[in-house]
């Protein structure tokens, strides 16, 4: 019961890496709110996970759009009280050419993986400035250190996270308010297996260099992420944590 009397805020909550979050902190006692565009997937995990007796509430947002995450957040509080544990989670990968890409699709991809870390910190932070303590996870990648061509605008929003992760840790650790970041390597989910499947070399490449000759499930980052959100993380501020089996061990 690591997290027991905290209100975890997990974005992008309904699938993949976020649900697995959302999952592992309720075990771990805490209330936990989540938010998602996808609104009856949402809708059916806070079910689900409300019939097993947990403490959970989905509030539908955008996290590209700052207005939408407000609403939420204003819903979230009135519900729980103030978040003590965010954890930004939502993301969308982007393969692009630098010469084909537009401004529009520059913009989206970087508003939802890269403007949200900032604007869920600006909402979450002024309670957690007067509490004098608080917890902020962001989910960056292994592409913030090496890529594959193609995925330009995921390395530099990723990059972008780590940045902006080591800068919360410097300017909120004085109101005891930790700020990390968390790297996962290939993990099954519905974006991952999007990909993989886009052609049959994704999944033969990817699997040729895992050191432990599988990919990692979604509860191995959500762990470690429920981790750093605890007091058992009480002295980890602005580190990122790669959680990818060894695969940036590898030398080409
Ligand atoms: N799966 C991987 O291998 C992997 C590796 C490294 C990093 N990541 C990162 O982990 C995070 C989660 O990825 P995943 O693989 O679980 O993705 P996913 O697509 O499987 O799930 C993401 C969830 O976020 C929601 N979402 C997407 N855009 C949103 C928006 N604008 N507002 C609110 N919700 C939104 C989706 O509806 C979905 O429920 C992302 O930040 C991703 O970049 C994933």
């Amino acid at each position: 019961m690591k997290l027991h009397n905290e209100h975890v805020f997990v974005t992008g909550g309904a699938a993949g890496i976020g649900a697995a979050i959302v999952l592992d902190a309720v075990q771990q006692g805490a209330k936990v709110s989540f938010c998602d565009i996808n609104v009856p997937a949402g809708k059916a995990y806070a079910a689900e996970l409300t019939s097993q007796g947990f403490t959970v509430f989905f509030h539908q947002a955008d996290v590209g759009e700052f207005e939408s995450l407000k609403v939420a957040h204003e819903a979230i509080v009135k519900e729980f009280g103030p978040v003590t544990c965010l954890v930004n989670n939502a993301g969308i990968s982007s393969n692009a050419d630098p010469v084909e890409m537009t401004d529009d699709e520059w913009n989206n991809f970087f508003n939802v993986d890269l403007k949200s870390v900032w604007h869920t910190a600006k909402l979450v932070l002024p309670a957690m400035r007067s509490a004098k303590k608080g917890a902020i996870v962001n989910i960056a990648s292994i592409h913030a250190r090496m890529t594959h061509p193609k995925f330009f605008p995921y390395a530099a929003g990723k990059s972008g996270v780590i940045g902006l992760t080591r800068n919360l840790a410097l300017d909120e650790g004085i109101h005891q308010i930790r700020t990390n970041a968390v790297s996962p390597g290939y993990t099954l989910t519905p974006l991952l297996e999007e990909w993989l499947a886009q052609r049959p070399e994704n999944r033969t490449g990817a699997m040729a260099v895992q050191p432990m000759d599988r990919m990692a499930k979604t509860s191995e980052i959500a762990k470690v992420v429920t981790f750093l959100l605890s007091d058992d993380a009480s002295f980890v501020n602005g580190a990122d944590w790669i959680v990818d089996g060894g695969l940036s061990c590898r030398f080409a």
